[in-house]
């Protein structure tokens, strides 16, 4: 059913990948929502590279990034229903259909980098991916890209300790953790979409945000935010999904060398994360708009402190098994 809506595609009639040439493509329609620029962005434009490459043009993965064709609201929805094939989104936004994903929100739930490649690769991530969740809903977990830790930023002051976050309201992605991370702090919070949170900065329907500083970097959102402190109090990371009808019906000849594009991919962003957020952050320093303050390890110290109330309330929901899982892979 889900092909039906894959208007162009008619993969599933053409068993073998000699159907397709460099001018009729298998296309695989891959929208993401940040710029082309960004880490996901170039990831993105690596895989389809390489899948050119490896297929000799017989799969063409048009990418479609700045929330072009769907925005955060929309595009899981277009994927389930087919009308997209792949999609990286940033893993909270999987809320909808399995609220354990909001690990990823966790307050100071990971360490540093390497702890959060533990994670990928361990068979925790698997079983997220071997869900009945994501099954009922005929999607397939490829691969996880890392982003990087977010920091917060705002309009109205600097932002250090718990007290300084009182009154002011934040821009959340989705689900109840974070909305339960802002009310610890006694700040608002009100979800908006990746692709209007500039102007919701820009016009003060919220006061701040948190984003890698990648994202802070390429979406220019240093134009409308004053304040940036380093918290590092959370991650930002994405999972590729495929319409699993939709990958099933591919030539297995062709789907086998996508996959292997993938694979080099994801080894690519993994590179490129942290590269890339470094870069930003220097950036970000260097232009003198916004004032950037350097967090102490103390400092975080009393944030994470003020954070642990989005523990008790949320052990249950993302599990005690997922949260103790992750924290042991830090050992
Ligand atoms: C966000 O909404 O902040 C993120 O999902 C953007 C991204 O990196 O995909």
């Amino acid at each position: 059913l889900a092909l039906a809506a894959c208007g162009g595609n008619s993969g599933n009639e053409k068993k073998s990948g000699d159907d397709y040439t460099a001018d009729n493509p298998l296309i695989i329609k891959f929208s993401h929502v940040t710029a082309p620029d960004s880490v996901k962005g170039k990831a993105a434009n690596y895989f389809a590279d390489l899948v050119k490459e490896k297929t000799d043009g017989k799969v063409k993965v048009e990418v479609y990034p700045s929330s072009q064709l769907y925005g955060d609201a929309d595009e899981l929805d277009a994927l389930v229903s087919g009308n997209v094939h792949m999609i990286a989104p940033s893993v909270t936004k999987m809320v909808k259909i399995d609220p354990r994903w909001q690990y990823v929100d966790m307050p100071y739930l990971f360490k540093d980098e390497e702890h959060v490649q533990k994670f990928f690769d361990s068979e925790l991530a698997q079983e997220l991916f071997n869900s009945k969740q994501l099954a009922a809903n005929d999607i397939k977990g490829m691969a996880f890209w890392p982003n990087g830790f977010k920091h917060f930023s705002n309009n109205k002051r600097p932002l250090v300790k718990p007290e300084d976050f009182k009154g002011l309201k934040f821009r959340t992605q989705a689900g109840q953790v974070l909305e339960a991370q802002f009310e610890a702090l006694g700040a608002g919070s009100a979800t908006i979409s990746f692709g209007e949170t500039y102007a919701a900065l820009q016009q003060g329907t919220v006061d701040g945000a948190e984003n890698p500083f990648n994202n802070f970097d390429t979406m220019k959102f240093y134009e409308v935010q004053k304040y940036l402190s380093t918290t590092q109090h959370g991650r930002l990371d994405y999972a590729i999904f495929v319409n699993k009808s939709f990958w099933e019906s591919m030539p297995e000849d062709l789907r086998v060398l996508v996959e292997e594009a993938l694979d080099e991919a994801t080894k690519y962003a993994q590179k490129l994360a942290a590269e890339e957020n470094q870069k930003s952050f220097e950036k970000i320093k260097s232009l003198g708009t916004v004032e950037v303050y350097e967090m102490t390890d103390e400092e975080r110290e009393a944030l994470k402190k003020a954070l642990q109330p989005v523990y008790d309330q949320f052990e249950d929901v993302i599990t005690k098994e997922l949260i103790d899982g992750i924290n042991a892979l830090a050992e």
